[in-house]
């Protein structure tokens, strides 16, 4: 399905993997859809939406984009990189503290030659102080003759998510040729945009596969009424040809771990399990947390043996180096540095 929107052509597709030790280790049919190595700027889930959202903000005449998220955002830094490919300038605002050092996402940002405006929350409820640092920036712009283009969290927008209808299609046909027709799919539920444009995109074709998305961060009821409204949003705009029952979406909220981007140590376990057994690395924020749920659902027998399930790795590897991750990580590891 097309619907006469324009985007930008980096990806061709990503594959689909089996995973064979994983596969034995859960007893069930494992299968990778390897987004992480979307060829931009260190790979990952943005740059489907982001081809969307840089074609319209190039086809408005914007010369600066403008994004926000967490301090160590990885959509931020694949926007810096698209910013970079296309001669724009990019600036990040995150309401978060300084970690102490420039590493990670951060350091990535600032290779790509992208501003970073750090501010740590001063206990005001979030909005109000994002929507004064964002004018703020927007106008520093416009002084110096730019004109802006904002981009919203995680690029989740109705536009953003058109970025994963196309994934729903992608995805449908390589299931249809590795013969994976009624898989389960599941993706990692942060800004939503995901989870939206793959449901949209599977329903609008009467795909076979199931989506099942995991939350990484707190859902209460009236987060679970957002991602309602956000699907319906998508599907009114590009007049898409399905029925929507809310009861259709199916999102795990349990696994959430305390918090958004909180070091966890079963997500510490499933990040060293995927690495150890496949030589793949997922990350501690994201990827990590939603394979560790799937762990639990395996063992909770939400997932039954022999279920062929569809993983959708969205990236985020550069997270294994945020601060807070890395010192835990490296206390488990040392047993085995041997400094001679
Ligand atoms: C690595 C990674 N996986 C998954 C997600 C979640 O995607 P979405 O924000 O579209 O729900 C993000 C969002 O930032 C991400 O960085």
């Amino acid at each position: 399905m097309s619907f006469n929107v324009n985007k930008l052509n980096i990806l061709y597709e990503t594959p689909v993997e089996y995973l064979s030790s994983i596969s034995k280790e859960l007893g069930i049919d494992f299968y990778l859809k390897r987004d992480d190595l979307t060829p931009l700027g260190a790979g990952g889930n943005k740059l489907r939406k982001l081809e969307y959202l840089v074609q319209d903000a190039i086809d408005q005449g914007a010369t600066a984009l403008i994004t926000v998220g967490g301090g160590q955002t990885n959509h931020g830094r694949q926007t810096a990189a698209m910013a970079a490919k296309y001669g724009l300038k990019c600036s990040i605002i995150a309401i978060d503290e300084y970690p102490g050092e420039l590493s990670a996402n951060m350091l990535l940002d600032r290779l790509f030659g992208c501003d970073l405006y750090l501010k740590k929350s001063d206990g005001r409820p979030g909005s109000v102080q994002m929507d004064e640092l964002i004018e703020k920036v927007t106008k520093n712009y416009e002084a110096q003759g730019e004109k802006v283009y904002f981009i919203p969290m995680g690029g989740s927008n109705v536009l953003g998510a058109l970025g994963y209808y196309d994934c729903a299609l992608e995805l449908d046909r390589q299931a249809k040729e590795m013969g994976l027709e009624g898989a389960r799919v599941i993706d990692t539920v942060g800004s939503m945009g995901t989870f939206a444009g793959l449901f949209c995109g599977l329903k609008d074709i009467r795909s076979s596969l199931h989506l099942t998305g995991i939350a990484i961060l707190p859902f209460n009821e009236k987060g679970v009424k957002n991602l309602e409204q956000y699907i319906n949003d998508v599907k009114d705009t590009y007049g898409m040809d399905f029925n929507f029952d809310p009861y259709e979406v199916d999102l795990e909220t349990g696994y959430v771990r305390g918090g958004y981007n909180l070091p966890s140590k079963e997500v510490r376990e499933a990040v060293k399990l995927m690495a150890s057994k496949e030589g793949i690395l997922m990350d501690p924020c994201y990827t990590g947390k939603a394979f560790a749920g799937i762990i639990d659902m395996v063992k909770e027998g939400k997932i039954k043996k022999g279920e062929k399930v569809i993983f959708i790795h969205t990236g985020g590897m550069p997270g294994l180096y945020t601060y807070s991750h890395r010192i835990e990580f490296e206390k488990e590891l040392m047993d085995g540095v041997h400094i001679l």
